[in-house]
């Protein structure tokens, strides 16, 4: 299933994909981890928000599944705290009355086979209760190691329908990270895949579900302006960023075996990489726009172990001020070992080696504990000749530069240069800008959404992830075998010099945001 297209008519608009109404799906969702973190932070809030738009369907229940010894009083309660605390909207007590008799709690091991049967037959009940049609969504907000369990346990209790569009459906949605490495992600892969067709798998990396991501396809295939200039005859180079303020903060064992080239570049940034290289797909189906995404993972020039040295920079926060207060260096945050060489920052560039853009490096960079939170794509493009206005050797003119503004303030703008008004013919460079007028909705949302439709297209294939670990694995390698640390940097900067230096070596800057 694909998203329906939807233009708005009004000059104002350019258009926009817009989603098969949830609210005619009749299902319930069983989230495994239901008292967890992640249900607490962000799921939960995320369907109160939907709830509230009127995007949940008519007939749905939710069934949270874990070890937690709470009734479906006690976790209507640990909801209501999760919203109050992270929804992005406030909880109102009509919506709030509308959303709470969905909540459901089932209290169980995901290894004890009775405990499954307690699952089924709650799941059972909320079928009759809402004149549901079976149809099964279970969301595994678990870490890795137990999903092989949990999708045995369903297996055994009989609780998954093979695909067929004349049955009920089931799903499954499968939380990062897929794996610590390839061999890691291929097997939990392959565990999945012995219970579940791939057409009932929804990965998640939720950076596909912010609407600045998804709106990078809109941007480009959308406007008749970008493409013609989309390439390496026009386009010097890239920049990715994604800088985070926070520190490793509670996830410190998780993050030790992370570490931050684990944790966003294999796949938050290469997914967002995908979105500005990816070819025109042909056509919005999902499995055609993860096709196109797919041929630039693969298109990307592997790391030879020399190059890993040069080209990739990785770094560790040390102490230092984050909006004016002190902060804690990574090795002496709580459960961080003393002398912990997990990176917390990386720099590299790479290269999309196919017909369009060869010759123009792509720069990434991602860090905790940097100056701000910003995350933007910045397409730099080439000089204008060096005649007319841009004769002076001494003073070139600033180049182009389109940034899209991925959180926060999200947005676009252009850096053109123009004539200062004025007898003079002074040159300067001045800035069109965008910015979306309305709150966004949260990642979450879009992504479950698009899991009770059925539409796959921002959700990662397996073939998609492999791909991006085996990229990913060269630099793994390298730094396995290499003696080196990673250099430190202070907390509240823009990461290690040496990631200065390395984009200096070629002319370039990182951009100031
Ligand atoms: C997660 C990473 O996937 O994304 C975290 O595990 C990171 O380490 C987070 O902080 C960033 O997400 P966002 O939406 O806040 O940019």
């Amino acid at each position: 299933m694909s998203k329906d297209l939807e233009h708005d008519t009004g000059n104002s608009h350019v258009g926009h994909l817009s989603h098969r109404a949830a609210r005619d799906v009749r299902c319930v969702l069983a989230v495994f981890g239901g008292a967890g973190d992640l249900s607490h932070k962000k799921l939960l809030p995320a369907l109160y928000n939907l709830s509230l738009d009127g995007d949940l369907p008519e007939h749905f229940a939710i069934v949270g599944f874990s070890m937690e010894k709470l009734d479906d009083q006690a976790y209507r309660q640990f909801a209501r705290d999760g919203i109050e605390r992270n929804s992005r909207r406030p909880l109102t007590a009509e919506a709030w009355d509308k959303f709470a008799p969905c909540l459901h709690f089932v209290s169980g091991t995901f290894s004890e086979a009775g405990d499954y049967q307690k699952l089924k037959q709650r799941i059972a009940q909320c079928d009759q209760t809402l004149g549901a049609d079976g149809n099964h969504i279970f969301y595994f907000a678990i870490p890795p190691q137990f999903i092989d369990n949990c999708s045995a346990g369903l297996t055994a209790a009989d609780m998954i329908t093979p695909p067929d569009s004349h049955r009920p459906f089931t799903r499954v949605v499968v939380e990062k990270p897929i794996g610590h490495d390839l061999a890691s992600a291929a097997e939990i892969n392959s565990q999945v895949a012995r219970h579940f067709d791939e057409s009932q798998i929804f990965r998640i990396d939720h950076y596909l579900g912010k609407e600045t991501v998804e709106n990078l396809m809109v941007l480009r295939f959308a406007n008749a302006i970008f493409e013609p200039v989309w390439s390496a005859r026009f386009i010097d180079h890239v920049q990715i960023t994604v800088a985070e303020q926070e520190g490793v903060g509670s996830r410190a064992d998780y993050y030790e075996h992370a570490g931050a080239l684990r944790d966003m570049v294999q796949s938050h940034i290469l997914q967002v990489l995908c979105m500005i290289a990816m070819e025109p797909p042909r056509s919005i189906h999902p499995e055609a726009v993860r096709d196109a995404k797919l041929d630039v993972i693969r298109s990307l020039r592997p790391f030879e172990a020399a190059d890993v040295e040069r080209l990739v920079v990785r770094g560790q926060y040390d102490e230092g001020l984050v909006n004016g207060e002190k902060v804690r260096a990574y090795r002496a945050e709580e459960r961080i070992a003393p002398g912990s060489t997990v990176e917390t920052f990386v720099a590299l560039k790479c290269y999309v080696e196919n017909w369009r853009w060869a010759g123009v490096p792509f720069y990434l960079r991602t860090g905790k504990r940097m100056a701000k939170r910003a995350s933007e794509v910045a397409i730099y493009f080439k000089q204008v000749p060096r005649i007319l206005y841009n004769a002076r050797p001494a003073s070139p003119l600033a180049p182009n530069v389109l940034s899209i503004r991925i959180q926060p303030d999200e947005g676009l703008s252009l850096n053109i240069v123009s004539k200062m008004p004025g007898a003079a013919l002074k040159l300067s460079p001045v800035k069109i800008d965008f910015h979306y007028s309305s709150a966004s909705p949260e990642a979450y949302e879009t992504l479950l959404r698009d899991i009770i439709v059925g539409d796959q297209t921002l959700f990662m294939r397996r073939d998609t992830v492999e791909a991006a670990w085996s990229f990913i694995q060269n630099i793994l390698d390298a730094w396995a075998r290499s003696s080196g640390e990673p250099y430190t940097y202070s907390a509240g900067s823009w990461g290690p010099t040496e990631a200065a230096v390395m984009i200096a070596k070629d002319g370039r800057a990182w951009r100031t945001l």
